[in-house]
Formats: structure tokens, C-alpha cells, sequence
């Protein structure tokens, strides 16, 4: 008999999502366990943000279900997924410029739990935790200073701190890493590392070595669906994930 240990965090069982002609999705049957990091990769339009804007709940399925510890939450709005602990960073920095770093935490927790805050958190509760995240990314010197005034790799992590202050059981990142430098690369590495002592983290990676040294497991997409999965040093050596995926 399954016991409750059995039951993954999330699964998806035939996921799919079709643009007009194009089904950017095709029957996804992804499984993850928790607190683990699990990475996403695959090349350009593999479907890799569609699959986690359905997740996140941004995106409704054409067809298949979402589990989250066991609970079918295929038709929940995004909200109620995050207040259940489903939260997720954009591809694409999405900060208030002329707000302080601060302000933007505290409204990102506001907007993304909608409503519903009010019965979670209190206003004070979510300034601690606002500042909280500010330090778990190590922008707590910041916090005053406006938002568009950081430097890029900053204005990433802030995104970060953005979801964390949501306290998250699973955490979406979708290329944290685009357009940094080596040395902040590294921070959000070491950062990931650290979350996922206690969060489970879907990562989305164009970066090789980064994929390489934090996730636990691969899942390889190509043109909608999984082409491969398993331990690094498993997806490293398939043959179809080097022609496709690393070019090799
Ligand atoms: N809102 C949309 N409307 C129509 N087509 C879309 C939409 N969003 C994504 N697509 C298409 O779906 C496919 C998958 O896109 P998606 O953004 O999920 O890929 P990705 O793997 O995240 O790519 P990248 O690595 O470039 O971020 C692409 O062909 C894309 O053009
Ligand atoms: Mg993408």
C-alpha cells in the first residue's frame, strides 16, 4: 500500500498546453521529490517556461493534471498556489524601478498571495519576512535604495528575495542566471545551494556547470516533451541530450 512518504511534492501526469498551432507541451509526466534540486534544460522553445507557468498556475493546461502533495490543483489560480508554497521567479526581471528594494518584496508578497494575505500574514509579519529574504540573498544593506538603481545581478537577486518572501516549499527559478557575471553566478549558486536545504527548487538552467554542480536530477525537454532524465552524470552521457541539447 502507498504511504504518504510515497507521494511526491508535485507531479504532473500528461500535461499539455497548445498555443493556436503549436502544442509548446506535450503529455508531461514530471515527478518531484522534495528538497531536492531539480534542473530543467533543453534548448531554445523546448517548453521549459510553459511547463512551469503550468505549474505556477500563470498558465491553464489544455490537458492533464497538477498534484501537489497529492492534492489535484489543476484548476487553482496562481494565488492559491502560492499560498500553498508554489512560488516562482520570472524569466525576466519584473521590479517596480522607482520603488525601494524593500517596497518591492513587500508588494510582491501583497500581489502574489492577492487577497487571501490577510488571512496568512499579518502587516507585520510581512515586513519581517520581507526582511528575511533580504538577507537570505544578502541585500538587507540595500533595502532602501531604489530598485532600477541596482546593478543587474542584483536586480536578480531581489527577484529572489521577491519569492522568498513568500516562503516557498517549492520554488520555481527560470534562469537566474542569464546575463550575470561569473562572479554572480557563483552568489546565486551558492544562494540555490543554501535553499535547498529546506526547499525544493525547479530550476531552469542554460548553464552547464551550474546545472552540473546543484541538481540532483535532470529533466531534459526538447519540442514540448522529456527527452531524457536521471543523476548529472547519467543525462551527461546520453547521446541524444549531447546532439540535442550540448551540441556536441
Ligand atoms: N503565450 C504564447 N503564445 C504563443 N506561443 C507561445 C507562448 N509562449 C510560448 N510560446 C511558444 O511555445 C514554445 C515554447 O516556449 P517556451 O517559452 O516555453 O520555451 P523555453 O524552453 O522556455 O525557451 P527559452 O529557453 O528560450 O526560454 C515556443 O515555440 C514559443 O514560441
Ligand atoms: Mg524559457
Amino acid at each position: 500500500m502507498a504511504s504518504v512518504e510515497d507521494v511526491p511534492l508535485l507531479e504532473t501526469q500528461g500535461l499539455s498546453k497548445r498555443f493556436a498551432g503549436l502544442e509548446a507541451v506535450k503529455s508531461v509526466d514530471l515527478r518531484l521529490e522534495k528538497e531536492t534540486v531539480r534542473a530543467i534544460i533543453g534548448p531554445n522553445g523546448a517548453g521549459k517556461t510553459t511547463l512551469v507557468n503550468l505549474i505556477s498556475g500563470r498558465l491553464k493546461p489544455t490537458s492533464g493534471k497538477i498534484y501537489y502533495r497529492g492534492v489535484d490543483i489543476t484548476n487553482l489560480p496562481a494565488h492559491k498556489r502560492a499560498s500553498m508554497g508554489i512560488v516562482y521567479t520570472f524569466q525576466i526581471v519584473s521590479l517596480f524601478p522607482s520603488l525601494t528594494v524593500f517596497e518591492n518584496v513587500v508588494l510582491a508578497v501583497q500581489r502574489r498571495l492577492g487577497r487571501g494575505i490577510l488571512l496568512r500574514l499579518d502587516r507585520d509579519s510581512v515586513y519581517r519576512q520581507s526582511e528575511k529574504a533580504l538577507e537570505l540573498v544578502g541585500l538587507e544593506d540595500e533595502a532602501e535604495l531604489e530598485a532600477g538603481a541596482l546593478p543587474y545581478g542584483h536586480q536578480r537577486l531581489l527577484d529572489i528575495a521577491m519569492a522568498l518572501a513568500l516562503q516557498p516549499v517549492l520554488l520555481i527559478l527560470d534562469e537566474p542566471t542569464q546575463g550575470l557575471s561569473a562572479g554572480e553566478i557563483e552568489k546565486i549558486t551558492d544562494l540555490v545551494k543554501k535553499l535547498s536545504k529546506n526547499t525544493t527548487i525547479l530550476l531552469i538552467e542554460h548553464n552547464i556547470s551550474v546545472v552540473m554542480e546543484l541538481a540532483h536530477k535532470i529533466t531534459v525537454m526538447a519540442d514540448g516533451s522529456i527527452l531524457a532524465e536521471g543523476p548529472p552524470s547519467e543525462v551527461e552521457k546520453d547521446v541524444r541530450v549531447q546532439s540535442i541539447y550540448l551540441g556536441v
